[in-house]
């Protein structure tokens, strides 16, 4: 009997003796009705009390894997069925095929591939876009927040939620998409979810059947083409331009059921949707009863003039859905977002979230309508918008100052990122990895485009680091680059 143990696992001795007979069992090394060595000398071998053996022993005879008494010996049971110990141990079986994935899974799992990996690496020089600055987040704001939250709704932790979410906190909302986005609702018509990405999936699965078309941008944001090609509908990517989507290309290409646009900031150019085109949107989708999605996933990160209106603000015909999400103005991690939904999808969609997940966390949506309320959210909005911007502006500055003509910079009027192009002979993987081995970290922005740039593109985050980092950060890039 091969066993070994490890005294500084975490997992008690008598269950790690256990977990190694059972699977030993169940592999087939050892067989119904074969002699098992008594504790004292399995103990001897393994160098451990003989109690603690005799305790693994109890419990597997308790399960009916082994037989015999203490003392008379000890054998593998002879009833256990042969073709459960023929078998391979589950964990064995669930990676092999005799899973079947539905549908959704096998699309799911085929076209993550095309994501980014959510990317634990960690570089001293983090260009990864979207990440927000640990520097500036109001952590003991956040921490009384929290603590409010615990000690102040006991009585709702001991509940589930609402299924549309906490009343305070979309009463709160309400208030803060009206004053700076434009957004008119009510609190009824809002459904919190886990991020937009719960928010896109509901519509998914609420709103349309496999074989249905719609529209997302290009170049585009891949987690929403993904979340619409894993539900089976023909998803067609319309170009982009300096106006964001087109809307001419739109209307030549056909109706579609649902239209992903990010008006405010488009994910990855950084352009604006024009008034015109928002107009001519909103009259495309009435004209065809389309669903529009207003994904604002950064507006409140905006440096250079007023921003547009929402879209869902110039709405008259109940056509459109308004996504937020608090994965840049507060922490991704928290993972909370919201749909402000016409008025008769709030009661539907309502449903789907109780059905889908019981509801978003309590204490995480009691923390943050504390953190509204009290006015931390504001203030920290403020003070990261002031020092994105200045961040931004040393993200620019060092990329001219390195590269000079040989870099191409996007519109940077607003978020998180800068799109950029570098002109040279180095492909878009030789820079990642160059990049990497550096201690920098970059994202190659090709998975945004239907066609990737012929010159290597880039999604740059400058929000995460402090003006001085970027500056070294983008040197020791140009340094790798150059040299090698
Ligand atoms: C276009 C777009 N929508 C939404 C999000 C945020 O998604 P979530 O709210 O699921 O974190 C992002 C984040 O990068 C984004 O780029």
């Amino acid at each position: 009997l091969e066993l070994t143990v490890d005294p500084s696992a975490p997992l008690p001795l008598h269950r790690q003796v256990y977990a190694g007979i059972r699977r030993a069992i169940l592999s087939g090394e050892v067989r119904p009705g074969e002699r098992l060595p008594a504790t004292r000398a399995l103990a001897e071998q393994l160098s451990l009390a003989r109690a603690t053996v005799a305790e693994a022993y109890d419990q597997l005879r308790a399960e009916g894997y082994i037989s015999g008494r203490r003392g008379s010996g000890t054998f593998v049971a002879v009833d256990l069925p042969e073709d459960a110990i023929a078998q391979p141990a589950p964990w064995v079986v669930a990676r092999e095929s005799r899973v079947r994935l539905s549908r959704w899974g096998t699309r799911i799992a085929a076209d993550l591939a095309d994501l980014p990996p959510v990317g634990n690496a960690s570089y001293e020089f983090d260009f990864r876009p979207h990440r927000v600055a640990e520097d500036l987040f109001p952590w003991e704001e956040w921490r009384t927040a929290v603590d409010r939250a615990v000690s102040g709704e006991r009585a709702r932790l001991l509940l589930y939620p609402p299924a549309s979410g906490h009343r305070e906190l979309r009463e709160e909302i309400t208030r803060h998409v009206a004053v700076h986005r434009g957004v008119h609702c009510r609190p009824e018509q809002i459904v919190m979810v886990n991020g937009t990405q719960e928010g896109l999936n509901l519509l998914a699965h609420m709103l349309f059947e496999g074989g249905d078309r719609v529209a997302v941008e290009d170049p585009g944001y891949p987690a929403a083409r993904v979340a619409l090609l894993a539900q089976g509908l023909d998803v067609v990517r319309v170009p982009v331009d300096g106006d964001g989507m087109m809307i001419g290309a739109l209307t030549r290409r056909g109706p579609f059921r649902f239209i992903h646009v990010t008006p405010s900031h488009q994910e990855p150019t950084g352009a604006t949707l024009s008034l015109s085109r928002r107009l001519a949107l909103l009259e495309y989708a009435e004209r065809n009863g389309s669903i529009v999605l207003e994904d604002d996933y950064d507006s409140e990160f905006r440096y250079e003039g007023r921003p547009i209106e929402s879209l869902q603000g110039l709405d008259r015909s109940g056509l459109v859905v308004y996504a937020g999400t608090f994965s840049k103005s507060v922490l991704p991690g928290l993972r909370l977002g919201f749909l402000v939904l016409p008025d008769t999808l709030a009661g539907p969609f309502a449903a789907a979230k109780r059905m889908w997940d019981s509801g978003a966390p309590m204490l995480e949506q009691a923390a943050l309508a504390e953190f509204m309320r009290s006015g931390a959210f504001e203030r920290h909005i403020r003070r990261a918008r002031r020092e994105y911007r200045a961040r931004r502006d040393a993200l620019q500055s060092a990329l001219i100052g390195c590269f000079g003509s040989r870099v191409w910079i996007g519109e940077r009027h607003g978020g998180l990122n800068l799109l950029v192009r570098f002109h040279g002979h180095l492909r878009e993987d030789e820079i990642v990895q160059r990049a990497g081995q550096a201690g920098v970290g970059v994202r190659a922005a090709s998975i945004y485009f239907a066609e990737p740039p012929v010159e290597p593109t880039f999604l740059l985050g400058f929000a995460a680091l402090p003006e001085t980092s970027i500056t070294r950060g983008i040197r020791v890039l140009a340094e790798a680059l150059e040299n090698g």
